[in-house]
């Protein structure tokens, strides 16, 4: 099987399931006009982030890493109409592009696109009391996966969900020996996750049009 497989079928599943209209399609060629990398979740993905968002019933969500707004906007389109979510992002070019993006998709007034480090704007949420979160989606810097996990946990209640993007890497996840603090951070939140009695998770591998990658998603428990 090659990636061109995998992206044809995809573009298939896609164009049927997941079909891109004015305000995903601008989002991504704004991004790419403004020289961020093509690295937002695929169509697909994105799809599967809005039906669990919906299934879950959230009314506040979190995402850190928001790029572009692409994953955003898939995820805000779950929200009822009073519903909130909130999204991190360190590179205030990255956040600039997104907000004209969710500005465009009529998602300004529901997102709020915060720009630092996501270390150093967790604890702010949690001073403001801006959780629990229904559902907390995490792409960002992939080193620190595991204090993402455990900001994701703190911010949550019993019932919410957590859903961690990239934590196959082409199998490199699999590599004890490897030392791209990527993979060692993805390594020790996999450790985290399976010691931690109030999380219920499991992982799949996924190849499409981003290629071969997988993706955690975790019920909080108690
Ligand atoms: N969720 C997006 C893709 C995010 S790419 C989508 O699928 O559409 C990862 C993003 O995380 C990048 O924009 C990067 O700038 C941001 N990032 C990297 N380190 C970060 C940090 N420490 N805190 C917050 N965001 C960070
Ligand atoms: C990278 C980051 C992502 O969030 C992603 O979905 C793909 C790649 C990266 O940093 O290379
Ligand atoms: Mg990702």
């Amino acid at each position: 099987m090659t990636h061109d497989q995998w992206t044809a079928v995809d573009g298939y599943l896609t164009d049927l399931l997941a079909p891109a209209d004015e305000a995903l399609t601008a989002a991504l060629d704004d991004s790419a006009a403004a020289g961020l990398p093509a690295i937002a979740v695929a169509p697909n993905q994105g799809k599967l982030l809005n039906l669990l968002a919906t299934v879950q019933g959230a009314r506040n969500i979190l995402e850190i890493g928001t790029l572009g707004g692409y994953s955003t906007i898939w995820l805000a389109r779950a929200l009822p109409a009073d519903g909130r979510l909130i999204t991190l992002e360190y590179n205030p070019d990255h956040a600039d592009v997104a907000r004209a993006n969710l500005a465009r998709a009529g998602l300004d007034k529901v997102v709020e696109v915060r720009t630092g480090a996501a270390l150093d704007t967790l604890p702010q949420l949690e001073a403001e009391g801006a959780g629990p979160f229904d559902l907390t989606f995490i792409d960002a810097d992939k080193a620190n996966n595991p204090h993402y996990v455990s900001w994701a946990l703190k911010l949550s209640r019993p019932g919410s969900l957590i859903v961690v993007d990239n934590v196959v890497r082409e199998g490199k996840v699999a590599r004890a020996d490897e030392s791209d603090p990527a993979i060692t951070g993805t390594r020790a939140m996999f450790d985290l996750v399976a010691r931690e009695p109030r999380l219920d998770a499991t992982a799949i591998q996924t190849v499409g049009s981003k290629g071969y990658d997988g993706l955690l998603i975790a019920r909080v428990t108690a």
